[in-house]
């Protein structure tokens, strides 16, 4: 990978504008691109229901930027028709490949410390996720070791993880707190995110997610915990300004509907808006709970029941599946994914990044979501951009090429979207643009 640095930018003039002599500052472009997925908004956005397979893609299309945002998509030769390219304008020939909008990862968990390679032999001998939690390994063991962490290494280990993701395309993430479950490691944690989305080109969208286990000092007294979280962790972390979404591991034996409903409502009245996790190993009517929250996206549902999910539907909560988890836990079902897609309940596809599911690939959740979850090659591309930049509440900015648009781009060495899951395990990224700079190029 190299990193370059930003073209120096160069005026040009647009032909197209009534003998009006508008200058526009033109510093890219791509051109002769062989399949050219825009995620144009007139398919919805977010995209639900048929929509969701809408790509409707451009041949020998073409983009352009101008500082960090996008002033022309089309044809190649509609771009020369409205512009006139200068000497100094970067251009890069994208023919037979295919050029998407960049990744967004709309969950994920990468500010921890410490492995869990052991624990795939103890998945292996039959334990399952709860049981390795409940003996002291799991979330607990990451705890652990996240405690002892400095915030110096915290954010060594968050680059890290950030470079590989942006290497396989994405330019957007959202990652959580979680693993410091008490008020000082919470904050490290979130002032980690925090660094991590001044120093790096990744857009790095925070979410507090104290309620993430109990901690061992807490065994036995959740309510206490939780009445921690409400009187102390919240309103220091909406005081700080450290997170934007607040979100719960609602689940069988860790957080009960009712504690995750008086977490959230507490965030929400400090402005945090609410996110859960749900239904992932036993339903306990999180979608329901969701709906009642309003909340903006879900992660897990593997086992959300239909009164959730019309539920879901009406609250136009986003449904982020996480194919990479049941696969990590060796689980036989995963999401209802189409299940999903006909109540008309938007999908976005996130890694769930974790010490128990790592993976930095966008890509290697598009296959699994084709492969396990049964979504079309479009559907998952969908749910890889748009979809998952209204995960975040970003659509305005991110997740589809469309003039004005942040240029967050990926052009692939393949020539066409049905390669994202069919050519799987491996990184099919050429190039990277993020706001307007190649910061990855594999050419
Ligand atoms: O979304 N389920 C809860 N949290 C993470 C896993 C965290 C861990 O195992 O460290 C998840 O899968
Ligand atoms: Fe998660």
């Amino acid at each position: 990978m190299t990193v370059r640095s930003t073209p120096s930018p160069k005026r040009i003039k647009r032909k197209d504008v009534d003998n009006e002599d508008r200058i526009t500052t033109l510093d890219l472009i791509i051109i002769h691109i062989n399949e050219l997925v825009t995620m144009d908004s007139k398919y919805g956005v977010p995209r639900k229901g048929k929509n969701m397979a809408e790509l409707a893609p451009i041949h020998d299309g073409a983009v352009a930027i101008s500082g960090n945002s996008i002033v022309f998509v089309g044809k190649t030769n509609e771009l020369f028709s409205t512009f006139t390219p200068n000497e100094k304008t970067i251009t890069i020939d994208a023919t037979n490949r295919l050029v998407t909008p960049g990744f967004v990862d709309p969950h994920t968990h990468i500010i921890f410390d410490g492995f869990r390679e052991n624990e795939l032999e103890m998945k292996l001998a039959g334990k399952t996720y709860l049981e390795i939690l409940e003996s002291g390994g799991g979330i607990l063991k990451t705890v652990k070791a996240t405690r002892k962490a400095s915030l110096e290494i915290l954010i060594q280990n968050g680059k890290k993880i950030l470079n590989r993701m942006m290497e396989y395309g994405t330019t957007t993430i959202e990652t959580k707190s979680g693993y410091g479950l008490d008020v000082e490691n919470e904050i490290k944690s979130l002032l980690a995110v925090k660094e991590l989305n001044l120093e790096h080109p990744m857009d790095v969208i925070s979410t507090f997610l104290g309620a993430h286990a109990v901690p061992p000092e807490y065994e036995g007294k959740t309510d206490d915990y939780v009445e921690l979280i409400i009187s102390e962790m919240i309103p220091k972390v909406a005081q700080e300004e450290l997170a934007e979404f607040c979100d719960v591991f609602c689940e069988e034996g860790i957080f009960s509907v009712v504690q995750t409903k008086k977490i959230l409502k507490a965030a929400m009245k400090y402005g945090l808006k609410p996110q859960i996790h749900i239904d992932e190993i036993v339903d306990t009517n999180g979608a329901l709970l969701a709906a009642e929250l309003n909340a903006v996206q879900t992660g897990h549902m593997l086992k959300s029941n239909d009164e959730g999910l019309r539920a879901m539907k009406k609250a136009q909560t986003i449904a982020t599946l996480l194919p990479g988890t049941p696969f990590c836990l060796m689980m036989r079902d995963y999401a209802p994914a189409r299940k999903i897609i006909e109540y008309g309940i938007p999908i976005a596809l996130a890694t769930d990044l974790n010490p128990n599911c790592w993976t930095e690939s966008m890509q290697i959740i598009i296959a699994l979501a084709c492969y396990h979850m049964k979504l079309s090659p479009a559907e998952a591309l969908t749910a890889a951009t748009i979809n998952a930049a209204c995960a975040l509440q970003k659509q305005e900015h991110i997740g589809s090429l469309e003039v004005g648009k942040k240029a967050d781009l990926i052009i692939f060495d393949v020539p066409n979207h049905n390669f994202l899951p069919y050519q799987f395990g491996v990184n099919l990224v050429s190039k990277v643009i993020k706001n307007g700079n190649v910061v990855v190029d594999f050419d």
